[in-house]
């Protein structure tokens, strides 16, 4: 009942913001942030006071191309992270560019 209302949510949000990303990216997104470093972004990200993404993001401080770069160059506590996110399963299974799994990584956290 939660993942149908879940699944719901997502399909609405696709429709209401005009945009391509599928539910299925938005899958990805969560595989990579659930799974990086072995235990996921959220073993750092989900503890208060580190940067909040989905927040920075929403709040628009925190664009596509600073997310970007922080993920390929690192930033103070922040691991470069672009090598863990192509390693994971479901980013090879797929076949994304690196671009592409940024992307569906940015998605998720919009939805998240
Ligand atoms: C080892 C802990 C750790 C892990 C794992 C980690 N982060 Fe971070 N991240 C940090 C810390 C700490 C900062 C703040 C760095 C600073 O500002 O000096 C940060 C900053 C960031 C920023 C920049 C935010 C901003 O507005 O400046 C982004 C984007 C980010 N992380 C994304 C991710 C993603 C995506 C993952 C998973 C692929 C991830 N991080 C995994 C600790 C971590």
């Amino acid at each position: 009942m939660k993942k149908s209302l879940a699944a719901f949510a997502g399909i609405a949000l696709v429709a209401l913001s005009g945009q391509a990303f599928s539910s299925e990216a938005t899958d990805i997104g969560k595989k990579i942030y659930d799974r990086a470093f072995g235990r996921g972004c959220g073993t750092c990200h989900d503890i208060a006071s580190n940067p909040q993404l989905p927040e920075l993001i929403k709040a628009g401080t925190l664009d596509r191309a600073k997310f970007e770069q922080v993920l390929r160059d690192g930033k103070g506590g922040m691991p470069k992270a672009l090598d863990e996110i192509m390693k994971n399963a479901a980013v090879k299974k797929a076949g994304l560019t690196e671009e592409l799994a940024i992307d569906d990584l940015y998605e998720y956290l919009k939805t998240k």
